[in-house]
């Protein structure tokens, strides 16, 4: 009785195999570089006139000598400009720094945000750890590959959609979530992600943020239940107002 509806319910489910995606495509494949016709060391990549001056605004916020404090920006820059990083771009980057090509590559392989391959116009990251998982993150995943036709690690034969699977993104408040290209869409349900997915196919973005007011009554009900769980009885909580197990098994107003 004292274990709430949400752990019991994430406890409860078959163990899920640990997070591979963001390895398997997004963000780069394997970590061990291998050229292909389209990634090595020739292929083309020169940083804008305007990124140019970008990075000597970036690096100039930095004392003499230190210039690999802005690995991250200028990867950042390299690959807004290019869509992806080739390792031709990392070269670059390493260039422009001053600093040896390996202190680029740990920097890009570590983190999901730097893409090693090309991804579909719209990235998704759907974040599954701890709290979003609580929140059923889930179900979030299911209904993206359910409307997508595609595999969390897969991209969409039209080069639309790029799914992954990735830790928090700092979101957890409004958990569950997923990050669109540069937007969060947080407090989600299932429903909520499909609406995203149609707007983005029908060449609109829709609005970042919480869908907090969409499901606030909702969440507010889910929340009182497992309270009321934890500290009275989960027989007296079995509220029949329609609160259901889980807060996005619950449909807006
Ligand atoms: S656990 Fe998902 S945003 Fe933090």
């Amino acid at each position: 009785m004292f274990l709430s509806a949400a752990v019991r319910s994430a406890v409860s489910q078959a163990a899920r195999s640990l997070h591979q995606s963001a390895v398997r495509a997004g963000a780069g494949g394997i970590f061990v570089h291998r050229d292909t016709p389209d990634n090595n060391p020739d292929t083309p990549f020169e940083f804008t006139e305007e990124n140019k001056k970008r990075i000597e605004a970036i690096t100039s916020m930095y004392p003499e000598g230190h210039k690999q404090a802005a690995t991250i920006p200028v990867l950042d820059l390299a690959q807004r400009q290019h869509g992806w990083l080739p390792i031709s771009a990392m070269n670059k980057v390493a260039e422009v720094l001053e600093i040896p090509p390996m202190r680029v590559y740990e920097v890009a392989t570590f983190y999901t945000m730097f893409l090693r391959k090309p991804v579909g116009k719209y990235f998704i990251q759907i974040c599954t750890t701890t709290p979003c998982m609580l929140r059923n993150s889930d179900s979030i995943v299911e209904a993206i590959q359910n409307k997508l036709g595609i595999k969390v690690g897969e991209t969409t034969p039209d080069k639309m959609f790029t799914v992954i699977e990735v830790e928090c993104l700092g979101a957890c408040v409004n958990a569950p979530m997923v990050q669109i290209n540069d937007n969060y869409y947080e407090d989600l349900t299932p429903k909520d992600i499909e609406d995203i997915i149609d707007e983005l196919k029908a060449g609109r973005v829709p609005p970042p943020g919480p869908r907090y007011v969409h499901n606030l009554h909702n969440r507010f009900l889910y929340n009182f239940k497992v309270i009321c769980e934890l500290i009275v009885d989960e027989d007296v909580c079995s509220f029949s107002i329609g609160v259901a197990d889980s807060p996005v098994s619950l449909q807006a107003d």
